[in-house]
């Protein structure tokens, strides 16, 4: 989801940045007042920086659209979470077991089904910001309470002193309210003062070598994808990698000036047609292949945390007017995803990517007994994935969510600002597997191309040149120590890896849960998502002007949000 941010910085903040491009500079962290100690808990492995791999997986039935969730696990003794997979946010935060929507019986359409975290039981935990997490989110859900550390472990590596929101009070508008693991830019939290986030504290404690992870989601029909940490998958896209630049936006400092930063994942997608039964029609195309004038481009947030894509309404009209039987909610019969239908979006003037009609339309379930909701004439219905926008000038892009992501698969570099996309090569089987042993897993070292010298540069093209300023890493004087655990979270695949109580009613979620799944292979029962989480953000594009990138200046900045520098 996007989380709404107001951002403004200290002058000279950046000055640093913009003469150099360079990636690192130290930022003073809040005082933790202890927090950060090292807490000495079970065997601690050296281990060589590669890899961190886990699944994620899609559960239709708890949100319209559906969402892409992992597991995770928090405290002493470990407490099992299922959070959402944000690219659009940047703190990861669990439900607190206090949460009044969480004391709501389970079946309450505001319950909290990803699990809650009891602080009280767990012996490492340690709130480091009484009343200091607050973050809010483009579909109007909202989420409060402390920060606190303690020990966390994703995949197979536990670490220590990983500080998180812990909500006290959630609100979520579109669905359940579930824990959530934002993955963008630490600039981008919900803090006053930004501290390490997940990225970050992989790289801080050993485990990968720079802030890059790979997404695959897969096709709406398989449950699971995988998220890869410090490496790129080579069996889970076809063609080349195609690297491009983050559009930076512009900031306001403290003294006034604007400058341009990258700390969203926003690229400008280029054109746009259509296929339906083998006549292709333009929608819109523009931007040169030089990636530095995109004009009347569609800047697009690359947000695994929202469902649809939300595109003006000019083109929402083009896709929709295709779709058979689409009513004017955005629903037809699920028949209509058979359609011989597809939408070709080319990313940067250089990477086209090519999504199926039947990733766009998605069954629709009633979110108290998963029973999937029926057309007028009681057929299975479906919903189509891509919205409206809506006016926000808060917002230069729109987001592009799940729909469209489940055809790309994607290496989010933070480290260089940098995506490099490619199309997925979806329905492969997902190795859940914990280590680079995978000849297909390659690990991404550290610096400027890095992804390429992994590669072979023969295999990463580069669409664009690298002029601006990154959110750097935080520098940070925590110890976050690391050890490898024996018994991995989230290694489940396929129907296995979805909680039993999302399964779609009459179907029964097989295996064992969350350790050593079986790979199986899900059967079109699986997905949902977010719908709406976007919704309150539209791009004022369009309209023949087009904006000029790298003068996009946010508005509404407030020093509210002002970074402690
Ligand atoms: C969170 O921030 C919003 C917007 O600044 C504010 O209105 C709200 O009162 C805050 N909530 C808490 C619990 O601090
Ligand atoms: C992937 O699997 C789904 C469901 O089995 C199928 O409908 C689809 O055609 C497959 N996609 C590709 C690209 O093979
Ligand atoms: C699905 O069915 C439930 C229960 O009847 C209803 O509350 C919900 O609005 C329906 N959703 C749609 C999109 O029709
Ligand atoms: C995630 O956790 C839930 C609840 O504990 C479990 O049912 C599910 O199988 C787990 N999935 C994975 C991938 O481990």
């Amino acid at each position: 989801m996007h989380r709404i941010s107001s951002v403004c910085i200290a002058a000279g903040f950046l000055s640093q940045t913009l003469a150099t491009g360079v990636v690192e500079f130290p930022l003073s962290k809040r005082d933790a007042s202890g927090a950060q100690s090292d807490i000495a808990r079970g065997m601690l492995v050296k281990r060589d920086p590669s890899t961190v791999e886990e699944s994620v997986y899609d559960v239709l039935t708890w949100s319209n659209g559906g969402a892409y969730y992992t597991n995770v696990s928090v405290g002493t003794p470990p407490q099992i979470q299922t959070v959402i997979l944000d690219t659009g946010s940047s703190d990861l935060y669990f439900d607190a077991r206090s949460a009044s929507a969480c004391t709501e019986p389970r079946t309450d359409s505001n319950s909290c089904r990803g699990g809650t975290f009891d602080s009280s039981s767990s012996s490492t935990y340690k709130t480091t910001i009484t009343g200091g997490f607050n973050t809010s989110f483009g579909d109007g859900s909202t989420a409060t309470g402390d920060f606190g550390t303690d020990v966390v472990q994703i995949g197979d590596v536990s670490l220590q002193n990983v500080q998180f929101g812990v909500a006290r009070d959630v609100d979520s508008t579109t669905g359940f309210a579930i824990g959530l693991m934002g993955l963008g830019y630490s600039f981008n939290e919900a803090s006053e003062n930004i501290y390490p986030n997940m990225p970050e504290v992989l790289v801080d404690a050993g485990a990968i070598n720079s802030r890059l992870y790979s997404v695959f989601l897969n096709d709406v029909g398989d449950a699971t994808g995988t998220i890869l940490f410090g490496g790129v998958d080579t069996s889970k896209y076809t063609g080349d990698l195609t690297t491009l630049d983050l559009i930076p936006q512009g900031i306001e400092t403290t003294d006034g000036e604007t400058v341009n930063y990258v700390y969203e994942f926003v690229v400008a997608v280029t054109a746009l047609s259509t296929t339906a039964n083998g006549k292709t029609t333009s929608v819109f195309s523009s931007g040169d292949a030089s990636g530095q004038s995109y004009q009347n481009t569609l800047p697009v947030l690359l947000d695994t945390g929202s469902a649809a894509w939300t595109v003006p309404s000019s083109i929402y009209a083009d896709v929709a007017a295709l779709i058979p039987n689409l009513d004017d909610y955005g629903n037809c019969p699920c028949a209509s995803a058979d359609a011989d239908i597809s939408l070709t979006l080319t990313f940067g003037a250089a990477v086209p990517i090519t999504v199926p009609v039947r990733d766009l339309v998605v069954p629709v379930y009633d979110a108290q007994t998963n029973v999937q909701n029926q057309t007028t004439n009681g057929e299975p219905l479906c919903t189509f994935m891509l919205s409206p926008g809506q006016e926000n000038e808060d917002q230069p892009f729109l987001t592009l969510g799940d729909a469209v992501l489940r055809s790309m698969y994607v290496v989010f570099d933070l480290d260089n600002g940098q995506v490099s996309l490619a199309q997925a090569a979806v329905n492969t089987s997902t190795s859940a597997s914990t280590s680079a042993a995978g000849s297909s897993v390659k690990i991404v070292p550290k610096g400027p191309g890095g992804l390429a010298k992994a590669l072979g540069s023969s295999a990463v093209k580069s669409a664009a040149g690298n002029s601006y300023s990154i959110a750097p890493m935080v520098s940070t004087t925590a110890n976050f120590a690391l050890s490898t655990v024996g018994t991995a979270v989230g290694t489940a695949t396929g129907t296995a890896a979805i909680p039993t109580e999302a399964a779609v009613s009459g179907t029964v979620g097989s295996g064992s849960g969350g350790n050593g799944g079986t790979a199986t292979t899900a059967g079109a029962s699986a997905s949902s998502s977010k719908k709406g989480a976007a919704a309150a953000v539209r791009v004022p594009v369009f309209e023949g002007a087009g904006i000029v990138l790298g003068l996009v200046v946010l508005g509404g900045m407030g020093l509210g949000g002002a970074l402690a520098i």
